[in-house]
């Protein structure tokens, strides 16, 4: 069980822990799919809360939460400073998104999921709940492929020169919003194709590394929580990211720098948000081009989960038959 667990520090965190993360988004993704198109954001998004808390609790870990759902007074759980896991294990640091698309649940519509990061800790990025601006291609370029400030069609054509294919052969993945109009019309004029998203960046980011998806770029700015879980993946699967806070109050100023955060025009690549080996899981709640959604049978529920070592790059698709179902709280 895992509550009796023990990992002594300095044990390899990611091999014992890479598997029981997935119980953690599993149980999240459960939780948020109960109310899958009941047009309730709020609801399912606290369901998964209350059910990645309750499961992280339980790992043999001493976590603070650096990523989650907000700060301490705005955020009743998993709020950033917050302390899970027994104790039993190594300090590490946790990214949450227990919902990650709340009104694509809410609409069950496709390419929600539960998601989760961790590593050491002290080496995830503490990142505002602002904006980003995100680009990201997946492994198997040379450095350089992408500039975060270069214009986007430079970028497309400079990604299909890497790749050998023509920009029209390209496929950038930006997320519908009419701040992202201009970066649009500039892929478009290129000859490649738009990907238009309605939620769900971290996922977004991931498609340019999942060769099943045909993406190839991600553009655009989201949100900055979202970069950083996006990045812990990449940093296990490989590929290129860079991005930079969207600081555009005193105000928030002001919060990123009582975060750490003292260049707020930083340019941050994976490595920066993610400086050391970490561990990634996300489990389908609504079925998108990654993961299937969870499934509701007679007596039987299905989940779907990827997670990633960045130790070796090792990449497990879970597809898991629960059959003890009062473990899903199902009442
Ligand atoms: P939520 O799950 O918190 O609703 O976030 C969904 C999302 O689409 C993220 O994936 C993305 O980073 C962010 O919202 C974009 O923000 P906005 O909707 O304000 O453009």
């Amino acid at each position: 069980m895992s509550s009796t667990i023990t990992i002594q520090a300095g044990q390899a965190l990611e091999r014992i822990l890479s598997l029981e993360i997935v119980r953690v988004t599993e149980r999240a993704a459960v939780s948020a799919a109960r109310l899958r198109g009941h047009g309730k954001d709020k609801a399912s998004d606290q369901a998964a809360v209350d059910a990645m808390r309750r499961e992280l609790n339980k790992l043999p870990i001493d976590g603070t939460v650096v990523i989650g759902e907000g700060e301490m007074d705005e955020a009743p759980m998993l709020f950033i400073g917050e302390q899970v896991g027994n104790k039993n294990g190594p300090k590490v640091d946790i990214a949450v998104d227990p919902l990650e698309g709340t009104t694509l649940c809410a609409k069950n519509m496709p390419g929600a999921i539960a998601t989760l990061a961790m590593a050491e800790a002290g080496t995830l990025l503490h990142a505002p709940d602002c904006y980003m601006d995100k680009i990201a291609i997946g492994p198997g370029y040379p450095k350089g492929t992408i500039d975060l400030d270069a214009p986007a069609d430079e970028n497309i054509i400079s990604l299909a020169k890497a790749k050998g294919v023509k920009p029209s052969e390209i496929t950038a993945i930006l997320l519908d919003r009419p701040r992202h109009a201009k970066i649009i019309e500039a892929v478009r004029k290129t000859g490649a194709a738009v990907s238009l998203i309605s939620d769900g960046d971290v996922a977004g980011v991931i498609h340019c590394a999942e060769p099943k998806t045909g993406i190839d770029i991600y553009l655009g700015s989201g949100g900055a929580p979202e970069g950083v879980l996006a990045a812990a993946a990449l940093r296990c699967i490989g590929g290129q990211m860079q991005c930079r806070l969207v600081i555009d109050s005193e105000a928030l100023r002001e919060r990123t720098l009582k975060m750490g955060i003292k260049d707020p025009k930083k340019v941050y690549e994976i490595e920066d948000m993610v400086k050391g080996d970490c561990l990634f899981a996300a489990t389908g709640v609504t079925t998108g081009a990654m993961l299937t959604g969870v499934k509701f049978g007679k007596n039987i529920i299905e989940t779907e989960t990827v997670v990633m070592r960045s130790v070796t790059g090792t990449v497990r698709w879970i597809r898991a038959e629960h059959r003890q179902l009062d473990k899903f709280h199902l009442d």
